[in-house]
This record gives C-alpha cells, sequence and structure tokens, in this order.
C-alpha cells in the first residue's frame, strides 16, 4: 500500500506537484495503479536530467583528442589480410552452425517519422509480395537456418507501446513459419515524457505519457527480462543486432562476426563510408581513448569536412547500427541489474493533456524525451572492432514515407540488390540510361540466402532476362 501522503510530498519537492492534480476524480483501480506508477519514478535522476537536458540543451564535450576510429576495409588491403579474412568466415560460419549466434532486433521504437499507425515491423515494405519488415526478416531467418543446418534463434525487443500487437501479429501469421520457440519477445524500458517547464507530461487524468527508453535500452532489458539466461541455456554467445527498419541487412554475416570473434571483441560495428561530410549518421571516432559514436550534429563542421591526402573525408566512417554484442559483455555491463549510458535529449510532439484535463494533440514539438543509444556502450567494452561493409548490400533504413531514408528509397535499394544477385548469375536485367533498374524485383528471401542458391534458382527456372517494366516476384 502506497503512503499518499509521502508520495505527494516527494513529488512536490521534485516539483512534479501537479502529476496528482486529477487524483481525486479517478476511480479506486486507477489510483491504485497510477499511485504505482509514480512511486516507482526515480525522481531524483529525473530532477537531474531535467535540469541538464530538458530545461537547457545538453553540453556536449568532446573530447580534445578527437581522431577518426581505425576499421578492417571491405577489400581486403594485401594477402595477408585476405587470408585473415577468409580465417574470420571459417570461424563465423563455424559458430552460427554451432548454434552460438542468435538475432537480436531492436523494433521498440514509435516510428513516428514514417508516421504508420502500428509497429513498425508489421509495415509491408517488400517491392512486390508487399511482405512486412517481420516478414522479410523471419524468412531471412529460416533461410540461413538452412544455410547453416541449425535453427537461428530471434530475439525481438519491443516497448510497452507496441509489445501486444507485435505479438499478435506473429500470432496471426504463424510465426512466419519460424518454429514458435525460437523468437522470443522481450520488452524494453520507459521513461516519462517531459514538458519544456520541466513538467513530466500526462497522457490522460491518470496515467503518464511514457516513451520507450531508446535502443541504448536494449542491454538492461535482456538482463531484466531474463534473456540473457535464456541465451545462456540455448548456448547463444554472440548477438547479431540490427534495426527493425533495414530489412536489406544479412540477419547474421559470417565473416563479420568471424572478425569480432578472432579480435576478442566485446562489442563491433559495422561501418559504411558516408556519402558527403554532413550525412546525417553517427561518425566512429577515438576519443580519450575510447571508441565513442559523435552523431553528426555534434561533430564540429571543419572536422566533418577534414579531408586526407587523397581528398578523402577523413571523418568517412559512419555508422549504420549494425553490431555483433558478445553475451558476456552484456552480462558484465547489467552485473548490478542496473546501467547507465549517456542520455540523449529527442524534441517531440508529444500527445498529452493541458493543465485543465484537456487533451493535447501538438502540431509542433512540445517536450523532450529521453533515450539513451546503443551505440555509447562501445566506449565500455574493453575490446573492440569495426569493420566496412557495402552500403548497397547492407543498408537501407526506411524512416520516412517518402524521401531520403523512406520507403521508396528502400524499395528501390531492395529491388537494385536483388537485380546485382541475378546479374551475377548471367541474367540480363533491363537497365535505363542512367543506369538504374527498369523493373521491380523481388526475391523472396526464402528462395534465395546467397549468390550460390541464387545460382541454382535461376539455374532450375530456366532465368536468361527479365523484360523492361516488368514486376517479378521470385519465390
Ligand atoms: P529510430 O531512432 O529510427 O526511432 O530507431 P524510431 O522510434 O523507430 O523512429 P522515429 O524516430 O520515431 O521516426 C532505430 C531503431 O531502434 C529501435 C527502432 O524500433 C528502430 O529499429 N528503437 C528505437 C527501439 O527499439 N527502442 C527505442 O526506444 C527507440
Amino acid at each position: 500500500m502506497i503512503d499518499m501522503e509521502l508520495l505527494a510530498r516527494k513529488l512536490a519537492d521534485a516539483g512534479q506537484g501537479h502529476l496528482l492534480k486529477f487524483f481525486d476524480r479517478l476511480d479506486a483501480e486507477t489510483q491504485v495503479r497510477f499511485a504505482n506508477e509514480l512511486d516507482a519514478l526515480d525522481l531524483e535522476l529525473l530532477q537531474s536530467l531535467i535540469k541538464s537536458h530538458v530545461l537547457q540543451k545538453p553540453q556536449i564535450a568532446l573530447p580534445q583528442d578527437l581522431q577518426p576510429a581505425p576499421y578492417f576495409p571491405l577489400i581486403p588491403r594485401n594477402d595477408s589480410e585476405s587470408s585473415y579474412y577468409q580465417k574470420a568466415d571459417a570461424a563465423g560460419a563455424e559458430l552460427i552452425a554451432s548454434g552460438k549466434v542468435a538475432a537480436l532486433t531492436v523494433a521498440g521504437g514509435q516510428g513516428s517519422r514514417l508516421g504508420f499507425d502500428g509497429p513498425k515491423g508489421t509495415y509491408p515494405i517488400a517491392p512486390v509480395s508487399g511482405k512486412s519488415l517481420f516478414q522479410y526478416f523471419a524468412e531471412s531467418l529460416l533461410s540461413a537456418s538452412r544455410k547453416y543446418r541449425t535453427q537461428l534463434h530471434w530475439f525481438i525487443m519491443t516497448s510497452v507501446l507496441n509489445d501486444r500487437m507485435t505479438r499478435d501479429f506473429f500470432a496471426e501469421h504463424d510465426f512466419f513459419g519460424l518454429p514458435e520457440n525460437t523468437v522470443h519477445f522481450f520488452t524494453q524500458g520507459f521513461m516519462p515524457a517531459i514538458g519544456y517547464d520541466g513538467k513530466l507530461l500526462m497522457a490522460d487524468c491518470g496515467s503518464l505519457a511514457l516513451s520507450p527508453d531508446g535502443h541504448g535500452g536494449t542491454l538492461l532489458a535482456l538482463r531484466k527480462s531474463g534473456m540473457l539466461e535464456l541465451m545462456q541455456q540455448l548456448g547463444v554467445e554472440y548477438l547479431s543486432y540490427f534495426q527493425i527498419d533495414n530489412p536489406l541487412v544479412p540477419v547474421v554475416d559470417k565473416r563479420f562476426i568471424g572478425l569480432h570473434k578472432l579480435e576478442n571483441s566485446e562489442m563491433s560495428a559495422i561501418t559504411l563510408a558516408k556519402t558527403n561530410a554532413f550525412e546525417k549518421v553517427g561518425n566512429f571516432c577515438i576519443g580519450n581513448g575510447q571508441l565513442l559514436v559523435i552523431e553528426y550534429s555534434d561533430l564540429p563542421e571543419e572536422l566533418a569536412q577534414m579531408q586526407d591526402e587523397n581528398g578523402r573525408l577523413k571523418f568517412i566512417a559512419g555508422s549504420p547500427a549494425i553490431h555483433v554484442i558478445s553475451r558476456k559483455f552484456v552480462e558484465r555491463l547489467t552485473a548490478g541489474g542496473r546501467l547507465e549510458l549517456d542520455w540523449h535529449r529527442a524534441d517531440k510532439k508529444i500527445k498529452c493533456i493541458d493543465c485543465n484535463g484537456n487533451p493535447i494533440d501538438p502540431t509542433e514539438p512540445n517536450g523532450v524525451k529521453l533515450e539513451s543509444f546503443i551505440f555509447d556502450a562501445l566506449k565500455l567494452a574493453d575490446k573492440t572492432m569495426i569493420f566496412e561493409a557495402d552500403r548497397k548490400e547492407e543498408f537501407a533504413p526506411t524512416k520516412n514515407a517518402t524521401g531520403v531514408d523512406s520507403v521508396e528509397s528502400c524499395r528501390l535499394m531492395l529491388t537494385d540488390r536483388d537485380a546485382r544477385r541475378l546479374e551475377r548469375c548471367g541474367v540480363k536485367i533491363p537497365r535505363r540510361a542512367d543506369g538504374t533498374v527498369d523493373a521491380v524485383i523481388e526475391i523472396s528471401p526464402l528462395a534465395v540466402w546467397d549468390d550460390a542458391d541464387c545460382a541454382a534458382y535461376v539455374r532450375q527456372h530456366d532465368l536468361t532476362a527479365v523484360e523492361a517494366g516488368a514486376k517479378l516476384y521470385l519465390q
């Protein structure tokens, strides 16, 4: 039973007395639930974050000695690197085949830029079949499992806001053919949203406006949900981490996983060459002897534009948020049941009620959401490793409905990737004068995992050319 007097005093002392304004109007059940919600708040942490991140923009102190981070290049630079990569391929393949690798997808975001009603993973992304992001990944996992003669486990992080809908979606679709006991949902933590005046926002008279605590919440959520123990029981040692909005990413990458292992890395990252100095991706840097990801908005202009002796950007290494993470690293970081990653401020439009209890659906940002980011864990690792990937093979983020990093651009990139695959297998692809593919092509991940599968498919179906303007679904 919560001592309401004490709670009211604590809230008032923290400048949050307004939260009880409508309390007497609530029915008994809602009162109990809301009192518990309020009692569970870490008011001390919130007060300090409001001061540092809400009432003012947080000060980002960049290390003086900031340098670009070194990485393993996509194309090996010499014979010894080449044979090291082959060794990594073998090591990675062995780890995947022996069940030591699982996929970890973060799907707890709100996808507000996409403006889609529902969990982003349910978005129909595939260019011809219209299959959802979840289905696309599920089929990739089935295909990879077949290739490696194993059954990959899939850990999916949801948030309190989309957990039910996500689970229902999988159930309605019979888990897209995956064995149900290999799909493991867990829910991330949340943070209250805060108005610009430092007052916590209320969703209605008896609840706080909550938002998921960022993909950095993954690590603690793995611990709190019991997933780390489950992984241990299953013999899973490495997590292939990717975001729900990037269907181009290989769900497991033997070279990346192998390098992670050979380098004794605790947390590794894929990097892509940035398309321009100000591309909106994080930058891999070394500062104070640590691997840091500096957000594009925080990298000073002169550093972003700095070139090396070959006229190439010095800070070229961008982050597409693809990682391999050792389970033991997560266990170490969260051993005490706590993990303090840096907090980041995001200015957002937050639905809430005003001081009279009337609903507000703002058209401009009206407050702050606080999030932690997974890449901030890199600086806590004893050993890290970065490996370069080919953007067009790995990164097609679906952030917006149109334009840059959108549904449109993602579908085009999926078509391009599948067209290139077919071309490598001798199929003639119609191309416009500017080189773009003059067709919409989709190969089901169930039919093809790699080029060898594609070659077999092409032979079997006697596929020699794709017609201009065709809409083709190969399954
Ligand atoms: P984004 O940073 O793109 O955020 O997430 P978002 O919430 O999906 O989209 P916007 O910003 O509201 O438009 C990148 C990845 O991290 C996951 C997302 O689901 C996506 O896969 N994520 C983000 C979480 O799992 N939890 C979070 O709290 C935030």
